[in-house]
């Protein structure tokens, strides 16, 4: 029995297609490689939008207003919500909003990760919130409101290209669960709440932060090797590696790797790091072939992800928050797509539990 779903079709999707053998991603027929060069988020969002809510032509516009409207929220939170991990304040600032299917709605949740996880980091240390400016690009305005500065154009380009790489992925775990929702016809809000319960896991969402963590154990380019030998004799996982549907390389590492070299160049990516990074990739390659070799295991979105974020000064219990900045662009389009054109999600399930006892 497939219990994790392994090749079962679920849905039929215009949006993304995930081809695992060959290592390529299509968005809506532009391949990731095209949309990194040429898209925003905001290009992005109107490409996954497009026939599922009415596009209007000041787009970025309105996801401004709607990161304003959406800061009003901040307010409501309490010493108690504050001092929740940022991905579950998050959770339950979005609970708050109300649950539509329009465009408005969409706009809200796409600003919702994108203001909260900035204001609940800075309120968790003793800082204020700093304000949307509308007038900003979505990427520089989230790095604005986490740091209270401007950032440079190439920290604004990087996290834009990290917003678009993850946007949509097919049916990954988080997704599926958005469209779930939305086929018994709930709003988009409940969808992205359910979608981003599935996120946070470490299978998942969750794995960037524990890539540095791993970075941080491993400790130098020397010691790599030992430290991941031992890692996988007592049967750990290396996080950043491995995919469901991948059996080459993820094509977001190398998406992402060639915006972490760009911030590199710029000086905003700490040398020392990204060679222990590099060091520890190639260890972990090499022993992870030699150990399981009828298992392609390669680099997975992850890896980069944690040294990108990183480097754009996002503290690592908030990655998964940042993951969800960039993908609830795809959940809000696949929710839409489900409600409108799917079933009701209802599959069966096989009893294995103890039999009624018999009647004497
Ligand atoms: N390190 C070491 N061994 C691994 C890894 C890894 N990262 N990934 C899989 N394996 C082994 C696993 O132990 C198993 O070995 P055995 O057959 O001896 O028990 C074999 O490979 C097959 O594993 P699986 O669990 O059947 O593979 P899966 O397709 O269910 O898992 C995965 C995919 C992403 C959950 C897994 O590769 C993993 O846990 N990776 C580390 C966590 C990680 O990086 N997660 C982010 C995923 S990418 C983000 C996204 O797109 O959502």
């Amino acid at each position: 029995m497939n219990t994790g779903l392994e090749d079962v079709v679920a849905a039929q999707t215009i949006l993304s297609d995930v081809d695992g053998a060959n290592g390529r991603l299509i968005v809506r027929g532009v391949s990731l490689d095209d949309l990194v060069a040429t898209s925003s988020y905001e290009d992005l969002l109107a490409l996954l939008f497009a026939g599922f809510f009415p596009l209007p032509a000041d787009l970025p516009a309105q996801l401004g207003a709607a990161r304003v409207c959406i800061f009003a929220h901040v307010a409501s939170a309490d010493e108690a919500l504050i001092a929740l991990p940022p991905v579950d304040a998050m959770r339950a600032l979005l609970a708050r909003t109300e649950d539509g299917d329009d465009l408005t709605s969409a706009l809200n949740l796409v600003a919702a990760p994108a203001v909260f996880i900035p204001a609940m980091l800075r309120l968790k240390a003793g800082k204020p919130a700093v304000a949307p400016d509308p007038a900003r690009g979505h990427a520089a305005d989230i790095l604005a409101m986490l740091t209270g500065t401007a950032p440079t154009s190439q920290q604004a380009a990087a996290l834009d290209r990290y917003l678009v790489t993850v946007a949509d992925h097919g049916l990954n775990a988080s997704t599926f669960a958005a469209r779930v929702v939305a086929s018994t016809k709930a709003g988009l809000t409940s969808s992205v709440l359910a979608a981003l319960s599935a996120l946070k896991g470490p299978l998942h969402g969750g794995a960037p932060g524990p890539v540095l963590d791993m970075l941080d154990a491993a400790g130098s380019p020397e010691q790599a090797p030992a430290w991941i030998e031992a890692e996988l004799a007592r049967g750990e996982r290396l996080m950043g590696f491995g995919h469901r549907i991948y059996r080459v390389r993820d094509p977001r590492a190398d998406a992402l790797k060639a915006a972490v070299r760009l911030l590199a160049g710029a000086g905003a990516i700490d040398p020392a790091r990204l060679a222990l990074a590099e060091a520890l990739e190639g260890t972990a390659l090499a022993q992870l072939k030699a150990k399981k070799p009828d298992r392609p295991l390669d680099t997975n979105v992850e890896f980069y992800t944690a040294l990108l974020l990183e480097a754009l000064g996002f503290p690592r219990e908030a990655f998964t928050g940042v993951f969800a900045m960039g993908r609830v662009g795809g959940w809000l389009a696949h929710a839409r797509e489900q409600a409108e054109t799917g079933r009701l999600i209802r599959p069966l399930s096989v009893y294995v539990g103890p039999k009624p006892r018999e009647a004497a």
